[in-house]
């Protein structure tokens, strides 16, 4: 009897798993190599075809750093396996398992061909084109105060928008450091008030172009490791704003209670855009001594849009930003750091081992005000948190994930692991 249950419930388990087939149109229609399938629960797939004609399907999202593998390009990797290589910083993933060299790890899907036709095993809906998001989850929203009157010099509001507005990084760098240290010192003492901008500046030399729609040429190692440097410097850039958009957007803003953010909030995120300076400046020198220079390869504007997207909110920016984003960094980072280790170079690693210790800080930092506003407001912060990633982070959190590395800034597993796609 307890062998039939079991039979029992692995035909239905085929069964089940047999209904999640999806026609996605004939095999003769798929020319490229690669095809975009967009998902309804934002985790899109690219289906690959080799030139033997072979189908195989990925997330299109890469693990790294998001970047699309929809645009990259399929290498044999020397053992007769064949690899999708990332377009941004070339990393490496398997056709067959999804896994890289590089650690990292993405989702595979079944592909079976019957009667001429694609089937994609998966249990969300595809579609060749965007599918428009339905938000569901309606929450109280912190939004930032209306600000009429403009600031005096001496408020830490006027100086984060001026950098805000300011393009050069390398000014935006050194007047980062100018106000930490005034504030610091108590030269500056008032939050005060005013209204960032909506967009950051930047150089009109620098390409900013959508996420996604970067595609570098292909480079030997050293051009790889340049472009990965650049990438990172790119984000940083985009995180001393971020920081001090932070600070500007919500210096007025008031919990239910009636109370304001504390200084200490302030005082933190200045530290905050201090150290993504110094990171900065670390890269952007790195990147000269090989003979490159920042703003040589087009960037892209990922950080902002979530910054965009969370304007609103200060509950959702601390959780997107700093919460998902910064804590992403930390999941990478042993894989970035192994990529130039292997490759002899010392002096990017010794520069990517600083910046790992102050991003912890900041993932700490995210969390401090995040679980701080939470309990002011007597909301639950886990279930806050999941409703705001849900809502405004497009796909689920992959695995792998820097257990230690979050631990260290006190992000538990069960912030995160309830964000990861549910097996199939
Ligand atoms: S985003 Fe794909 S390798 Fe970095
Ligand atoms: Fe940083
Ligand atoms: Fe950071």
């Amino acid at each position: 009897m307890e062998q039939f249950e079991e039979d029992l419930v692995e035909a239905l388990k085929d069964v089940v798993k047999a209904g999640s087939w999806q026609c996605v149109g004939d095999a003769a229609k798929f020319k490229s190599p690669c095809t975009k399938f967009y998902a309804d629960d934002g985790e899109h797939i690219v289906l690959v075809r080799t030139e033997e004609g072979r189908f195989w399907a990925m997330d299109s999202s890469c693990p790294h750093e998001g970047g699309p593998l929809d645009q990259g390009d399929i290498e044999d990797l020397g053992d007769g396996k064949l690899a999708l290589i990332c377009p941004w910083h070339y990393f490496d993933f398997s056709l067959e398992t999804g896994s890289s060299s590089t650690g990292l790890q993405n989702q595979v899907y079944d592909v079976r061909v019957v009667d001429g036709k694609v089937y994609i095993n998966t249990q969300s809906t595809l579609s060749c084109y965007p599918v428009p998001v339905t938000k569901t989850v309606k929450m109280d929203v912190l939004s930032p105060v209306e600000i009429k009157s403009a600031s005096s010099e001496n408020t830490l509001c006027f100086w984060a928008t001026k950098i805000l507005c300011t393009p050069d990084p390398k000014e935006k760098v050194a007047l980062t450091k100018d106000v930490q240290r005034w504030w610091h010192t108590g030269k500056i003492t008032e939050i005060g008030e005013c209204a960032p901008p909506n967009q950051p500046s930047r150089m009109d030399s620098l390409t900013v172009v959508e996420p996604g729609k970067i595609k570098r040429g292909k480079g030997g190692t050293q051009a790889s490791r340049v472009a990965l440097l650049h990438s990172l410097a790119n984000i940083e850039q985009w995180a001393i704003d971020v920081s001090w958009d932070i600070i500007a957007r919500f210096s007025s803003v008031q919990l239910s209670t009636g109370d304001s953010m504390p200084q200490e909030f302030f005082s933190d995120f200045v530290k905050v855009a201090g150290d993504e300076a110094k990171h900065y400046d670390l890269l952007e020198e790195r990147i000269k001594e090989l003979g490159s220079s920042f703003g040589t390869l087009p960037v892209h504007n990922g950080l902002w849009q979530s910054a965009t997207e969370t304007s609103h909110n200060l509950l959702a920016r601390l959780a997107i930003v700093h919460m998902v984003h910064e804590a992403r960094g930390l999941d990478v980072h042993p894989q970035t750091l192994s990529r130039f280790a292997a490759q002899g170079d010392t002096n990017s690693v010794k520069i990517l081992k600083v910046i790992y210790t102050d991003e912890i800080t900041h993932v700490a930092a995210g969390l401090r005000w995040f679980t701080y506003i939470c309990s002011k407001e007597g909301r639950d912060c886990l279930t806050t948190f999941h409703d705001l990633v849900k809502l405004h982070f497009k796909g689920y959190l992959k695995p792998p994930f820097n257990t230690e590395g979050r631990m260290t800034a006190g992000m538990t597993e069960e912030w995160y692991v309830p964000l990861v796609k549910p097996s199939s």
